[in-house]
């Protein structure tokens, strides 16, 4: 299966995903292309580290935004993704996109969905809400991509301790290392594998062989 990865900043979700292509525990996937809309990420470094093609696509490059999404689409396109993964991702999706690719595009979001989602809500700023209301469990989720902001069915969750005293810096840290980096690379796996199945609710679940 080719796997276009989309990112806009640090690239630890990228990496987690590179890392298990290369140890095994994501099988039956290609990393096609990442996918950038900033030039400076260092996810884009990641990737010619690795051997994988690196596109940016920056807004700035274009006069409107219509321009722009074409441009991204056929990015997207010229990969011939069977899955895109959005990675830290911070574009609203074209709703082109998302009819194009129905179902084949997931996205990680810092948090256990519907808590802590939706506009505003990404990167440390999330992290900074959860400790503004003193909740006491948080996570990540990942979740396929609909035309709402965080609002598509949910594939893979991953509930994370918050600590007294933690900073919004420790505490992503600490989502992304005991959930994150872990069911991203689960979730990819199990579609690359076919272990994804819906139950009587309609609701997707991941399957072991
Ligand atoms: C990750 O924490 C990811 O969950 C979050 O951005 C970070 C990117 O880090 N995504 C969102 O907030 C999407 N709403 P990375 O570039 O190191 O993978």
């Amino acid at each position: 299966m080719r796997v276009a990865v989309l990112v806009s900043g640090g690239g630890t979700n990228l990496q987690a995903i590179l890392n298990a292509v290369n140890d095994g525990r994501i099988t039956n996937v290609t990393i096609c292309g990442v996918i950038s809309n900033r030039p400076d990420a260092f996810a884009l470094q990641r990737a010619e580290r690795a051997g994988v093609p690196g596109i940016c696509v920056s807004r700035k490059a274009y006069a409107t935004r219509a321009e722009f999404e074409e441009a991204l689409l056929g990015a997207v396109d010229s990969l011939k993704p069977d899955l895109i993964v959005l990675a830290g991702f911070l574009v609203i999706i074209p709703p082109e996109m998302i009819r194009r690719y129905e179902r084949r595009i997931i996205n990680i979001h810092p948090s256990l969905i519907p808590s802590f989602c939706g506009d505003g809500f990404y990167g440390l700023h999330v992290h900074e809400a959860v400790l503004a209301r003193g909740v006491k469990v948080t996570g990540a989720t990942v979740h396929y991509v609909d035309e709402g902001t965080d609002t598509g069915p949910i594939l893979l969750q991953q509930a994370v301790a918050v600590q007294p005293g933690d900073t919004p810096e420790v505490l992503q840290r600490r989502v992304m290392e005991q959930a994150e980096w872990i069911i991203l690379p689960q979730a990819i796996d199990a579609i690359a594998n076919d272990r994804v199945s819906r139950d009587s609710n309609g609701n997707y679940f991941l399957t072991t062989d």
